[in-house]
């Protein structure tokens, strides 16, 4: 049995900032705010049957809906685990500009970890306010908050990957960098999209720098991601059937993303249990676009067998233009044959003694490569 689910909250499509990449595109228009009601039910249904719940509010800006709206939620998760012994973890996913003292207190009560969306310094080539933004996460460190950044990058950005990782080593702050996606504003704006090799270049060689960083004491999430890559494994193996949202109209989807708005699984208040969603006709019908796209994309990919389509799938969400699938695949395709030949050089170097040279996480990573005497 399974016991964990990843929810997204979506409290409003709004947004106070104008991102050149947003993969909202026009969504950003929308008023719609979420009513609490449909949150409680939402939480109670998923309650019902996991344990372990990840909850995510993203958006538009989830800032937006206000303070007391975060109040009231974060109290009624922490009222169920009491009585019902679930563990919620929280994520926040937000540009920053509105997290004030009071907001940022209540995250911190509730151990929310704030993914802040902030691009280094390159931060003004997608984004504004950036002097304000950075006063924000310096404030949001001092009070000692759990955050990470996310780190959009673009193609004029990338050549400048070993500055933007030096950047966030000497602020101290854990990142993530999302690579440009041609989705809603990006597919217009041809001119931010990466030429995909020339990145790969910057990206491999960052990776090659880090894996023997020995002073790099904050968490630089990609790479640690990329450092658990194998050969024989799936890189992300569960995804269907445990990640399910609800949107501003108070109605559920599928991911929470653009193109999956186009099957919507109901009201929260017509069903009993978040599996009954799974079992809905729109989500068949999803799974079964996805599939036939895959057939298409994944015939000929040399990484079939570490994805198993879950690119396909995971773009498919947000849009179903063939060019943009192919332009994903072809990132998702290089990541891994860039990565998995340097994890092969480093098990070659473990298992012949060489582990000393590597950083951290690399050593823990990669010790079960160690040949025991
Ligand atoms: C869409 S925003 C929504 C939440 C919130 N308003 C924020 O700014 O974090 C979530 C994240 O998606 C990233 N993002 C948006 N469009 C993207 C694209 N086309 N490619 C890659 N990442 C994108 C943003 O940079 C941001 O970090």
């Amino acid at each position: 049995m399974v016991h964990e689910i990843a929810l997204t909250i979506k409290p409003t499509m709004a947004c106070n900032m104008r991102c050149k990449h947003c993969f909202n595109g026009t969504l950003l228009k929308s008023t719609k705010q979420l009513d609490l009601k449909s949150v409680f039910r939402f939480i109670d249904i998923a309650v019902s049957e996991f344990k372990d719940i990840k909850v995510t509010f993203h958006g538009g800006e989830p800032t937006l809906a206000g303070y007391d709206f975060y109040k009231e939620v974060f109290a009624y998760e922490a009222k169920l685990s009491k009585k019902y012994g679930v563990v919620f973890s929280n994520l926040f996913t937000t540009n920053g500009l509105l997290l004030d003292d009071n907001l940022i207190d209540l995250l911190i009560k509730y151990n929310v970890l704030i993914n802040i969306s902030f691009d280094g310094p390159y931060n003004d080539i997608l984004r504004q306010n950036t002097k304000y933004i950075i006063s924000i996460i310096e404030k949001v460190q001092k009070k000692g908050a759990r955050f990470r950044i996310f780190c959009t990058i673009s193609a004029q950005s990338f050549p400048y990957l070993k500055e933007i990782y030096n950047w966030f080593k000497n602020k101290e702050w854990d990142f993530k960098i999302l690579p440009i996606e041609p989705r809603g504003c990006a597919e217009k704006n041809y001119d931010l999209l990466m030429d995909i090799e020339k990145f790969l270049d910057e990206l491999e060689n960052l990776y090659r720098i880090w894996i023997v960083d020995n002073d790099c004491k904050i968490k630089f999430y990609t790479f640690q991601e990329f450092a658990k890559l194998r050969r024989n494994i799936q890189f992300k193996p569960y995804w269907i059937n445990r990640e399910i949202a609800l949107n501003p109209d108070g109605l559920i989807y599928p991911f929470g993303r653009p193109n999956d708005m186009n099957f919507c699984l109901g009201s929260p208040f017509d069903v009993e249990k978040i599996s009954e969603c799974f079992c809905n006709k729109n989500y068949k019908q999803l799974l079964f676009n996805m599939k036939e796209y895959a057939k298409e994309q994944c015939r000929n990919c040399d990484s079939f067998h570490i994805c198993r389509s879950v690119c396909v799938y995971m773009s498919y969400v947000y849009g179903d233009n063939s060019e943009s699938l192919r332009y994903e695949c072809k990132m998702s395709n290089g990541i891994f044959n860039r990565i998995l030949k340097v994890n092969d050089e480093i098990i070659k170097d473990v298992r012949s003694g060489n582990i000393g040279i590597y950083n951290d996480f690399i050593k823990e990573s990669f010790k079960s490569f160690l040949i025991k005497e």
